[in-house]
């Protein structure tokens, strides 16, 4: 990789790696986890069991679900990061996922985590394990302490999405909408090689400890051009407020030159498959918003094949994933750090693949400044 001809802007194309983790096949609109469709997967299998699958390589049997689920939940955070918590919660604006950043790290070095190129295998299994039972229990309680509430502590016998809906609303959730955020949950695991996922195996690749890597994840994920758009998306909806106004509105806003949120992939440009997946999930929800993000949705891809003809814009996972979380009565401000929780999953189950068969990732960049010049007296 040292000549011009081989500088990809924004590494668009370029192979990276190689990994046993998933992949994507956009031009067929499939996407898998390790060797399985992840949408055939999201309708048959649990979170905890796609967790197994993700961390372990194959789904797991009857006695290796029991073992891997005993007791996840009958935990408690360390102390220091149950301190740090409400200090986090009132500072500066409601920002969970940088409040998650700092959190994290306070997590990281609670547990002891070391540099992956020291730690054990084992060592690593279990902080992994450990972080990603940690991750939504940090986030719904931060979420909790920042509208004035105690948090509320998993309950053991709740599964792992149950809980996620428990610990924010602080009580169990209708079935419907269990059903609706472990799809959602599933479907958010791991997606290629995409920018949070990358930096996570970037800094893994320098031997820096598990909670470093996921803090520069979180960090990746907080972007609108990455994770930060399933607000977006629905703030849309409601500006645009009914079908008949989402013509004019969509192109109102293109020509201003704005992106659609929840619109547009750099890899897919066929259908998102996470977005039909989680457009019949919406549907079974039966919520007002679905009729509209569904009407919306046909009017802004033929606008949007209109002004920006061959560019193959169509809806990506966080325009229904959206609307599914609101459905779920999941505030719009935990959007994205929903997201997080469940791609966690997938940033950890990277970072392990990474440090075990481990290159640094150092890339070379194209110099385009001036020429080389005297220095001035
Ligand atoms: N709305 C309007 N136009 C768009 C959109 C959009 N959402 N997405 C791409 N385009 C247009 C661009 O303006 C560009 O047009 P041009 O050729 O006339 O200049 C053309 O399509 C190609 O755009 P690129 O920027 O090259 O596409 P890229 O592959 O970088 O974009 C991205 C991918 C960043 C996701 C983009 O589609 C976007 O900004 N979407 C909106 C934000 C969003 O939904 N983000 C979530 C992504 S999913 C995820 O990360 C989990």
């Amino acid at each position: 990789m040292k000549n011009e001809a081989n500088f990809s802007r924004g590494l668009e194309g370029v192979i990276a790696a190689e990994t046993k983790i998933g992949g994507i096949r956009e031009s067929e609109g499939i996407y898998h986890y390790r060797y399985y469709n992840a949408v055939e997967l999201n309708k048959k299998r649990s979170f905890e069991d796609v967790w197994f699958l993700m961390f372990r390589g194959h789904l797991p049997s009857e006695a290796e679900r029991a073992e891997f689920t005993e007791g996840i939940f009958d935990v408690t955070l360390p102390e220091e990061v149950r301190e740090v918590l409400p200090i986090l919660a009132r500072s500066g604006d409601t920002s969970y996922l940088n409040w998650m950043r700092s959190a994290i790290s306070v997590l990281g070095a609670a547990y002891g985590c070391r540099p992956v190129t020291d730690a054990s295998p084992e060592d690593m299994m279990r902080d992994a394990m450990r972080m990603v039972i940690a991750f939504p229990m940090i986030l719904s309680s931060l979420y909790r302490l920042s509208q004035g509430k105690e948090p509320i502590p998993p309950r053991p016998d709740f599964s792992y999405a149950q809980n996620y809906l428990y610990m924010i609303s602080g009580e169990p959730a209708e079935e419907k909408q269990n059903h609706a955020i472990e799809r959602y949950l599933i479907s958010t695991i791991d997606h290629g090689f995409n920018a949070s996922t990358f930096t996570a195996r970037v800094i893994a690749s320098t031997g820096a400890d598990i909670g470093a890597a996921v803090v520069g994840a979180i960090g990746a994920l907080s972007g609108p051009l990455h994770g930060g758009a399933p607000s977006r998306a629905l703030a849309m909806l409601d500006a645009i407020q009914t079908p008949d106004r989402a013509e004019a509105w969509i192109t109102d806003a293109v020509e201003k030159g704005e992106r659609i949120m929840g619109f547009g992939h750099r890899v897919y440009k066929v259908e998102d498959p996470r977005s039909k997946l989680l457009k019949e999930v919406a549907k079974g929800m039966e919520e007002p918003i679905v009729d509209l993000a569904i009407e919306v949705e046909e009017i802004a891809t033929a606008t949007l094949a209109r002004l920006k003809p061959g560019r193959k814009l169509f809806t990506n996972v966080e325009y229904f994933g959206g609307v599914v979380m609101e459905g779920c009565g999941i505030p719009r401000d935990m959007f994205t750090p929903t997201f997080a929780c469940s791609r966690t999953v997938g940033w950890l189950s990277h970072i392990l693949e990474q440090a075990g068969d481990n290159r640094l990732f150092r890339p070379r960049s194209l110099y385009k400044g001036k020429e080389l010049q005297p220095i001035p007296d």
